[in-house]
């Protein structure tokens, strides 16, 4: 696992474009999973801008990792709405060019095990961005999720719903109870599995995540098991990282050829 200590959420939002930029530019038609929250946003400027300054996206896919389950089609608060207005249509991308799970559909089970089919069958993601929640879930899996999960329904917890209740009039009644989400065991198929914490209130999971012990505790520490896993943190989220120095020394060193 390679952490990377950048100054601000600016900064690591640069970093992680320009990785996706590299990938791009490599394989044309990459198929790139976001995540949704307020985190990866800086993710989605840069890439922005880096196609305004020319950078070809036009043959690239784009996935989504989770959706609520049970909002109207179309509400603004889906993950699918969010992910086409501010990915999909910053990077001109069409709607054909987006896969996601139906929140809506009449059987949640069936169209889970069909999105995670839907994902093997587009190749597998080249490329995951991932935020963390509090609680130390990745997706939508909160603690105590399989390591080996597949996607799935899944309940959120109190904590996560106060932490959305802000998308939703900061009216915790409004957020859905239930969401499907792509499983641990699905997320660590993704050939390059990239984390976004940032700000204070992500220090303590971001510290378990990275030193502490492999733990369904905390979902994101299944990111240990990956062999080729990038947590990009700014300051106020690695702040409670032991090995901090040690981290910081090792991605100065780094040779200039190799991208995270
Ligand atoms: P946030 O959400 O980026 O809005 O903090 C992260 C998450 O819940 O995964």
């Amino acid at each position: 696992m390679e952490i990377v200590i950048v100054p601000d959420a600016a900064a690591g939002g640069e970093l992680i474009a320009s990785a996706i930029a590299e990938l791009v530019t490599r394989k044309p038609d990459a198929l790139v999973g976001v995540a949704t929250g307020s985190t990866p946003l800086p993710i989605y400027t840069a890439l922005t801008a880096k196609v305004a300054g020319g950078l070809d996206v036009t043959r690239v896919r784009i996935c989504q990792l989770d959706e609520y389950v049970g909002l109207p089609a179309g509400h603004p608060e889906s993950y699918r709405s969010t992910v086409i207005r501010q990915v999909v249509e910053p990077l001109g991308l069409s709607e054909g060019s987006f896969i996601g799970p139906d929140g809506t559909a009449a059987d949640v089970a069936a169209e889970a095990i069909a999105y995670d089919h839907a994902l093997a069958e587009a190749g597998g993601v080249d490329f995951q961005i991932l935020g963390i929640g509090t609680d130390g879930h990745i997706g939508f899996n909160e603690p105590c999720s399989s390591l080996a999960s597949r996607t799935r329904i899944k309940t959120l917890t109190d904590q996560t719903r106060i932490d959305n209740a802000r998308f939703f009039e900061d009216d915790i009644e409004q957020v859905p109870h239930h969401v499907i989400t792509q499983g641990i065991g699905t997320i660590l198929e993704a050939r390059h599995v990239v984390l976004l914490a940032t700000g204070a209130n992500k220090a303590d999971a971001v510290a378990a995540t990275v030193e502490g012990p492999l733990s369904a505790l905390v979902p994101a520490s299944a990111l240990q098991l990956h062999p080729h896993a990038t947590v990009v943190v700014d300051e106020a989220a690695a702040a409670g990282l032991k090995l901090a120095d040690y981290f910081r020394a090792t991605y100065a060193a780094k040779p200039s050829w190799q991208s995270i």
